[in-house]
C-alpha cells in the first residue's frame, strides 16, 4: 500500500522522458572508472574535488567505489542560470577548504558541455601548483575532444538534447532521479518561461 502511494507521488512529479542511461548502466560504469582511478593513483592520496551541485551523486558513488585512500572537498561554480542556455563566464560560488599545492588532484564533474566550466576550474587549480591534476566527467557532450582540455576519465559520450537526473537539473528539478533522462525541447522551453 505504502509503495503504491510513493509511486503515484513520483509519477505525478515527473514528465515523460527518454531514459538515456539507466541506474544500472551508470552503476557499472562508475565501478569501471573507479578501477582505472585505483590503478592510476595506486601510490597516492589524491584530493577528490566534487563540482557542486551537479556532481554530488556521482562523487558520492565514485568515492565509495574507489579503493585507494583519498580526501574529498568541493567547489561550486555556476555556468547556467535557471534555464538551459549558457550565460557567460562561470562564477566561483564556493572555493576549496584544503591546500592542493603539491597534491594529486582529481576533479569530478557530472557533465562537460561547452567545457567552459572545467577549463576555468583547471586554470584556477593549476595556478595553485598541484603535483598532478586530472579530471573525471560522467558525461561528455562535446562532439570532439579538445587538446587544451584533457579529460582523463569519461563515463559516457552523449549526443545533444538536455539531460537531467543523477545530479543534473533543470532549474533545480530532477537531480534526485537515479537515472539520466532526456527532456524534449517543449519541456525545457516551458521551464525557460516559468522560473
Ligand atoms: C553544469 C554542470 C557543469 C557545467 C558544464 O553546472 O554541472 O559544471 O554545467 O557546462 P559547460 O561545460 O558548458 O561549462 P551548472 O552551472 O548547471 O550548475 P550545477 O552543477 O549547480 O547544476
Amino acid at each position: 500500500m505504502e509503495e503504491e502511494v510513493l509511486t503515484v507521488a513520483t509519477d505525478r512529479a515527473l514528465p515523460q522522458m527518454e531514459v538515456v542511461l539507466s541506474a544500472e548502466q551508470i552503476r557499472r560504469r562508475v565501478y569501471e572508472l573507479a578501477h582505472e582511478i585505483n590503478r592510476d593513483f595506486m601510490d597516492e592520496t589524491p584530493v577528490v574535488i566534487g563540482m557542486l551541485k551537479g556532481s554530488f551523486i556521482f562523487v558520492a558513488d565514485l568515492c565509495r567505489a574507489v579503493a585507494i585512500p583519498h580526501h574529498i572537498d568541493f567547489m561550486a561554480v555556476a555556468a547556467y542560470g535557471a534555464g538551459t542556455a549558457a550565460m557567460g563566464a562561470p562564477r566561483l560560488l564556493k572555493d576549496l577548504t584544503v591546500n592542493i599545492t603539491g597534491r594529486s588532484v582529481l576533479i569530478v564533474e557530472d557533465i562537460v558541455d561547452t567545457g567552459a566550466t572545467l577549463s576555468h576550474i583547471r586554470r584556477l587549480l593549476l595556478a595553485r601548483q598541484p603535483r598532478r591534476l586530472a579530471s573525471v566527467a560522467l558525461l561528455d557532450k562535446r562532439a570532439h575532444g579538445d587538446p587544451e582540455l584533457p579529460i582523463e576519465y569519461v563515463g559516457f559520450k552523449i549526443d545533444g538534447g538536455f539531460v537531467v537526473g543523477y545530479g543534473l537539473d533543470l532549474a533545480e528539478r530532477y537531480r534526485h532521479l537515479p537515472y539520466i533522462g532526456r527532456l524534449n525541447p517543449t519541456q525545457t522551453e516551458e521551464n525557460d518561461t516559468r522560473v
